[in-house]
């Protein structure tokens, strides 16, 4: 049977045009190239029938329940490698949009949920765009995100439609929004209830062709006018974009540095010459290492938002519609916020009243920051915070569909704690840890049903951290691993399944890099050179700002229990161990490595030098590539090992554990992407160099030396 075509034209009895997407082999409406060239033809009919007054307004919409169009076509853009076939492909799209635009009846954009990237320059080519006030509804460029530009006339048109600074916001950093916020921009022209969307959006098409409709108001505010309204106020608006660019950046991604070049020389010019930037200037990013890296993280994530985390397709997740929570300290707080505001009924059980009060007061404030924020009306956090209980009781969680514990990391007390709890749950309920560095199945053996327990491993701030490791031990069975991947999917989460081993994926890889940064500074580079350095190479933050923002009393908690596990490669730096013995707690005490006031961090503290007294020599240069190479390889040397002992399934899982766990830079594709690009041998050498020079914990792992011997990369050797 043939396939129905998309998108398709027809004509009303009131002579309205509609042009309707419905890609009836997706669930969401995609631009492809095929479906590009088909709305060409569609765009060519309307103008014919306007011609001929068989239409007098054309309306844009999907077919789809929930979403308008989703953007361009990912896999198309992930397999362009020359430059000249990129922009021959985005100058085609743009021809279609430039066709939509003179079209001289009144065309309107009726959207109705997800609206992205060439969705959105799809929208801004009309000459009216109708929104819902959905809350599926969304506007948004993510190309940044991609490490492109928005080139189907997106970076054209909508500075002219809003302004300089309003349409900043949106191209450079990705932001998605909502109906409302559509509006007060001016993308928007109307906004109407979802429930009378499709009535309201015929309203308007006939209106608009009787030449009835008043015209939008599209008046920007008197400030913005004064400031961009000529050469010099741009320029200033420009340069404040792109200091802050650089700051949040570190210059690493270059797609939004080109937004800011189009804009300066072409946001007031012809839109032609306009449009040649953008296609000459996404050809060029769309075949560059950081794209082609971004787009890999995007399939990583892809990946894990589809994926059940078993192989087995059968397996179904319990459905958890009640959370039970065992300890309502940092962790146990920051989950029970978290389950409620992704409406799911939860209850913290502690033993302690303060600490329940705790608890629920972190959730308050949460909600409380979300409504000043306008993320939630009043009544929706009143809701939210209504699905918060918690007490001393196991009576609240008796019926409890998962309970994650979250009580203080002693296993005597965790082994007592899930014993007890067993007890008193059904025997379907599904129980997990949070515990960073006990082991999941030393816990499991004091369980009556082991196949029910496994880790959930949330990082802490719970709300901002995006990773959620979960843990599968020897005894745990898909349905209790596909119950809490789905659950993490289900707050907004990405899971990554990993097996029961000292510190999991992150925390381990993480060890022995955080103890290197010891190690440099025992070798007399300040904490200035090594922090820099590592973010230099794109790292977040330092690693010496890292463990401060960890808690000193927690790493070296971690670091030890690393130590105790794998021995004495992993033995804590002298200089960590003497960090360890002052008074300092890092950021939440106001002191570590760092100063901080009311939390916010204000400078290195140089007492910290004395403080450390005879582990720190005298400082001295050590060289950036230094600090980098011993830092970086520190961490792939130790990933291999992890990979090599199965911890994870996949050089991609890893990968996506470290960028969502640390904030290993996306740019660079994940640590052992990163890896593969110096190659297998060049690593082995250095680390010999290294093993020379430091001494045995930089002893290469049997990974690193088989595949170096096979001329093979981590990515191939484990897809
Ligand atoms: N804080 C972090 O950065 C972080 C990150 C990831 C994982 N974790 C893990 O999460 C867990 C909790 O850590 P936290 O930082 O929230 O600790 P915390 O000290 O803030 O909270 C622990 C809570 O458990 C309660 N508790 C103790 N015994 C209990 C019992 N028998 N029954 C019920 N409640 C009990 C305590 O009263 C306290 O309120 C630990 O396993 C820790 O390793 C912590």
């Amino acid at each position: 049977m043939d396939r129905p075509p998309n998108p398709t034209f027809e004509v009303d009895s009131d002579k309205i045009g509609w042009i309707t997407f419905d890609d009836p082999d997706r669930s969401l409406n995609v631009l492809t190239e095929a479906v590009m060239r088909r709305f060409g033809s569609c765009l060519d009919e309307a103008r014919a029938a306007g011609r001929e007054r068989r239409i007098t307004a054309l309306v844009i919409r999907s077919g789809k329940p929930d979403s308008f169009i989703a953007g361009a076509d990912i896999d198309a853009i992930a397999a362009i490698e020359e430059p000249g076939e990129a922009e021959t492909k985005i100058r085609m799209g743009q021809a279609v949009f430039t066709d939509l635009a003179s079209i001289a009846v009144p065309t309107v954009a009726a959207i109705h949920g997800v609206c992205v990237g060439g969705g959105l320059e799809l929208a801004l080519a009309c000459s009216h765009r109708v929104v819902s006030d959905s809350k599926k509804t969304g506007l948004q460029f993510p190309e940044v995100m991609l490490g492109i530009l928005p080139a189907w006339g997106g970076t054209t048109r909508m500075p002219r439609l809003v302004g300089l600074q309003a349409s900043l916001d949106m191209l450079l950093t990705g932001r998605r929004v909502d109906a409302p916020k559509a509006k007060r921009m001016g993308i928007a022209d109307e906004v109407f209830p979802d429930a009378l969307f499709r009535a309201k959006v015929r309203d308007i098409a006939l209106a608009l062709g009787r030449g009835a409709a008043a015209e939008p108001r599209r008046r920007r505010s008197l400030a913005s006018r004064l400031l961009e309204g000529n050469p010099l106020g741009r320029k200033a608006v420009l340069a404040v974009a792109r200091r802050k660019v650089l700051q949040s950046t570190g210059g690493h991604y270059p797609a939004p540095l080109k937004i800011l070049d189009i804009l300066d020389a072409h946001a007031t010019g012809s839109v032609e010459a306009s449009l040649a930037a953008e296609a000459r200037a996404a050809a060029a990013l769309v075949v560059s290492p950081v794209c082609k890296n971004l787009v890999h993280v995007y399939y990583l994530r892809e990946a894990a938002r589809k994926g059940a985390g078993v192989e087995d397709a059968a397996v179904r997740p319990r459905p958890v519609k009640t959370l039970g929570v065992l300890g309502a300290g940092v962790m146990g707080g920051g989950i029970a916020h978290l389950a409620a505001d992704n409406g799911v009924r939860v209850y913290m059980k502690d033993i302690r009243h303060e600490a329940v009060t705790g608890g629920l007061q972190h959730a308050r404030s949460r909600f409380d920051k979300a409504v000043e924020r306008r993320r939630l009306s009043r009544r929706e956090a009143a809701q939210r915070m209504e699905l918060i209980s918690g007490g001393l009781d196991f009576r609240g969680i008796a019926g409890a569909d998962l309970i994650v514990e979250a009580v203080v990391e002693r296993m005597d007390v965790k082994r007592s704690v899930l014993a007890e709890t067993e007890r008193n749950v059904g025997a379907e309920c599904v129980l997990a840890t949070n515990t960073s560095s006990l082991s999941v199945d030393a816990m499991a053996e004091v369980l009556a049903r082991p196949e029910r327990f496994c880790g959930m491993h949330f990082f802490n701030p719970v709300d901002r951290m995006p990773l959620v490791e979960v843990v599968r031990g020897a005894k745990t069975s898909d349905t209790a691993v596909a119950t809490v991947y789905s659950l993490a999917l289900g707050l907004g989460k990405v899971p990554v399944v990993v097996g029961d081993g000292p510190g999991f994926v992150v925390n381990r890889i993480l060890g022995p890099y955080l103890n290197e940064a010891g190690y440099l500074l025992g070798d007399g580079a300040t904490i200035e050179a090594v922090d820099t350095a590592a973010k230099a190479f794109g790292m977040p933050m330092g690693p010496l700002r890292l463990i401060d923002e960890v808690g000193i009393d927690v790493s070296r908690h971690a670091g030890s229990a690393l130590h105790e596990a794998l021995g004495e490669r992993l033995a804590p730096s002298p200089v960590l161990l003497a960090l360890g013995n002052t008074k300092r707690l890092g950021r939440k005490g106001g002191a570590g490595f760092y100063l901080y006031e009311k939390g916010e961090e204000k400078r290195i503290d140089p007492t910290v030098y004395q403080e450390l007294g005879s582990v720190v020599p005298a400082s001295r240069v050590v060289s950036e590539k230094d600090i980098v190479d011993r830092l970086v390889l520190s961490m792939i040397n130790e990933a291999a090992r992890v990979l090599e002992e199965g911890i994870v399934r996949s050089a991609g899982s890893l990968d996506l554990a470290m960028i969502m766990g640390t904030g290993f830079p996306p740019f660079r594709g994940g640590l052992l992407r990163y890896a593969d690009t110096l190659g297998a041998e060049a690593i082995l050498l250095k680390l010999n160099d290294l093993q020379r020079a430091y001494g045995a914990r930089f002893a290469p792992a049997e990974l690193i030396m088989e595949l170096s011997a096979a001329g093979r990369r981590f990515y191939q050797a484990h897809p």
